[in-house]
């Protein structure tokens, strides 16, 4: 049977949801819906789906939904595709702030349906071999972590999207909206958080879109970790993230944050670099995750398992960032994040 998907939000990312889908059978892209008539049309021309002039329009026409709208405006699409009972992809952050994402997850958790968010770099090769790495405990204990992430402000360029310069649409700036990933993949890389302290500057002065942002985290097994995230103006350097992780008897480094090359020199071997095919092979095998989030949808759509990372997950990451964010505003006073819960469950697909 056919997965019949819709899209609310015609825009950058779900492109990018849209070029996954193309490699899942039996799923097509069959109505979407935009508030920019403009855009609508031309999503809809692209992929030969129905350009449809509201949500009720939509719901009634597909299996499945993605939530690909700027972030302000996820909670009443998720709450209109719940309603409707039908498995819905939101994309990251799922709202403006932690009050919003935990509302959401109640409201996806109370309907029953598949739900599960844009956290995508779980399902990247590189990443998944960090963790493996780590997680191993092959190299000795995690003892710390240097994650750098950059990227263009990102009101221009590819991205062309003025409401990331605006607190009522995006929440906040390079944090909330970008480097939400990053809490995410440090707790899922090193283990439960346990504290944060962070410090915020906006150098381009847009109010309540912070441009500079750095987290100091300890986990629960004693690493450390130091968060940079820099939002700027090189217009000709793509968004990228270099991640090194020093075990007690091993240093891990990615350095291209899908495909590698990610690096290992540890104290009885020699220096080992790995990227592209030989890296995807390399930790397909060993933790099974397909690296196509798309397709992980569409097979707990068909299935009707859980989805993963779904909106518990990015809960948590919300929880990180609202600590940050508290922390920064307390002028980097240490915030107490410990949970009791494990968020780890099988992939799917
Ligand atoms: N997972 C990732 O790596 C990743 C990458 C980029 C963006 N995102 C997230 O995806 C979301 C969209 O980002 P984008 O870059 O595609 O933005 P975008 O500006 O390119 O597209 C957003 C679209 O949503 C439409 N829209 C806004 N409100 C709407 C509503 N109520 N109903 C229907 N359509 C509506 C806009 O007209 C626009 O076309 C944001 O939450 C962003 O944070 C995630």
């Amino acid at each position: 049977m056919t997965i019949r998907i819709g899209f609310v939000g015609c825009g950058l990312i779900a492109g990018f949801h849209a070029a996954g889908l193309e490699h899942v059978p039996d799923a097509e892209i069959t109505a979407v819906f935009d508030v920019d008539d403009a855009r609508r049309n031309r999503f809809a021309d692209a992929h030969s789906a129905r350009a449809v002039t509201s949500l009720d329009e939509l719901v009634a026409a597909v299996d499945a939904v993605y939530v690909t709208t700027w972030t302000a405006a996820h909670p009443d699409a998720v709450e209109a595709v719940a309603a409707a009972g039908l498995p819905v992809f939101c994309e990251k952050p799922l709202g403006v702030d932690l009050a919003t994402a935990q509302a959401m997850e109640a409201t996806v958790r109370a309907a029953g349906v598949v739900n599960q968010v844009g956290l995508v770099l779980r399902s990247s090769p590189a990443f998944r071999w960090l963790r493996e790495q780590v997680r191993s405990g092959r190299h000795g204990v995690p003892m710390s972590m240097v994650f750098r992430d950059d990227q263009y402000l990102p009101t221009r360029g590819m991205y062309a999207s003025t409401w990331r310069g605006d607190p009522a649409l995006a929440g906040s700036g390079a944090l909330l909206e970008h480097s939400i990933h990053d809490l995410d993949l440090i707790e899922w890389i090193l283990g439960d958080i346990v504290s944060v302290n962070a410090v915020t500057d906006f150098a381009h002065e847009i109010d309540g879109i912070e441009d500079q942002v750095s987290v100091i985290m300890r986990t629960a097994e004693g690493a450390q970790a130091v968060l940079s995230s820099t939002w700027h103006d090189i217009d000709s350097r793509p968004s990228q993230r270099s991640v090194e992780v020093f075990c007690r008897s091993g240093h891990l480094a990615v350095e291209g944050d899908w495909f590698g090359p990610v690096r290992q020199q540890t104290s009885t071997e020699d220096p080992q670099t790995l990227e592209g095919r030989e890296l995807v092979d390399s930790i397909r095998p060993i933790d099974g995750i397909a690296g196509n989030p798309d397709a992980d949808f569409v097979h707990a759509v068909r299935t009707g398992q859980p989805a993963h990372p779904d909106f518990a997950v990015a809960v948590r990451a919300h929880v990180l960032a609202d600590a940050a964010y508290r922390s920064a505003s307390e002028g980097g006073a240490p915030i107490d994040v410990r949970v009791t819960r494990s968020d780890e469950q099988p992939p799917t697909g």
